[in-house]
Parts: C-alpha cells; sequence; structure tokens
C-alpha cells in the first residue's frame, strides 16, 4: 500500500493545529503508520530541502523549520501521495484553494504549516530520513474494508 511522508511544521504545532490537521487525514480514510515530534537539526533540514540549495528561500526556509518542534508523520492508503497533496494546497496559503489545509490555516508561503511528498520517489526518501523500518507499523484496522472493496 502507498505512503507518504507528512509533517506538521513548527507553526502548524505552535498554533495548536495538530489535532485538527491529523483529523483531516483520519476522517479521508488513510491510516498512521508511524508519528513522532522532534526538532529538526540543521543537518536533517538540508538533507529534506537538498533540491532547493541556492535558491533564494532556502535558508529562510532551513531556519524556519529548525525554529521549533514538528510533528512528522507516515500515513498509507490509495493514491495517497497524491491525495495528500490535495488535501494540503498549493504552496502558497495565499493561493492555495478553501478548505485545503494551507488554504484554511495560512497566510503566507514562509509559514505554510504543512509538508507532504510531492511524489512516491519523494516519500520513500522523506521516509528514510525521518523513520527507521521499525518505527513504521503495519497493522489492520476493521474499518479498512468500509474504506475499499
Ligand atoms: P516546495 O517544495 O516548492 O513546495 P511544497 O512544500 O509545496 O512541496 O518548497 C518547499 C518549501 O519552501 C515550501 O513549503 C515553502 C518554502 N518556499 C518559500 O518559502 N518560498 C518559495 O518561493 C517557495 C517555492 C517555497
Ligand atoms: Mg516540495
Amino acid at each position: 500500500m502507498e505512503r507518504t511522508f507528512i509533517m506538521i511544521k513548527p507553526d502548524g504545532v505552535q498554533r495548536n493545529l495538530t489535532g485538527a490537521i491529523i483529523l483531516r487525514f483520519e476522517q479521508k480514510g488513510y491510516k498512521l503508520v508511524g508519528m513522532k515530534l522532534l526538532q529538526i537539526s540543521r543537518d536533517l533540514a538540508e538533507k529534506h530541502y537538498a533540491e532547493h540549495v541556492g535558491k533564494p528561500f532556502f535558508e529562510g526556509t532551513v531556519s524556519y523549520i529548525t525554529s521549533s518542534p514538528v510533528v512528522a508523520m507516515v500515513w498509507e492508503g490509495k493514491n495517497v501521495v497524491s491525495g495528500a497533496r490535495e488535501m494540503m494546497g498549493a504552496t502558497n496559503p495565499n493561493s492555495a484553494a478553501a478548505g485545503t489545509i494551507r488554504g484554511t490555516y495560512g497566510l503566507d508561503i514562509s509559514r505554510n504549516v504543512i509538508h507532504g511528498s510531492d511524489s512516491t520517489a519523494s516519500a520513500e526518501r522523506e521516509i528514510n530520513l525521518y523513520f527507521t523500518p521499525a518505527e513504521l507499523i503495519e497493522y489492520s484496522k476493521n474499518v479498512d474494508r468500509w474504506l475499499s472493496e
């Protein structure tokens, strides 16, 4: 089953949005298979945002993501990578559709509340950055049969 890496960024944790955001993923039907609260190191932040090294927003993004704890999660479900990106909305909360997570909770691209992997390859890379295999739990839920055939 497909998995994606989701992170509630420092602003989301500080603004007490953790529960509300997790609720959306639960209610959609995705399954939580890993979760931790952590303070990201500079080294991990640089690895996470490696594709953006040298861009004008890189330094600001790294210092923001390391400024306060984040909630890192792995969610599982059918087409969860693209589905989670749809739920999150556009990178800039200012243009994210109303009702999406960024559209509902954010105002500015530099404080956009949530991260989600942009492809299955990114998901695999990011999951491995934040979690060991033993920290990801495979389990069944009785509700699974009500979510798909
Ligand atoms: P990006 O990977 O393009 O967006 P997404 O998070 O939707 O995958 O950019 C990574 C983060 O960098 C983004 O969430 C917020 C920050 N950022 C800026 O601060 N300014 C920018 O112009 C861009 C493109 C991103
Ligand atoms: Mg990205």
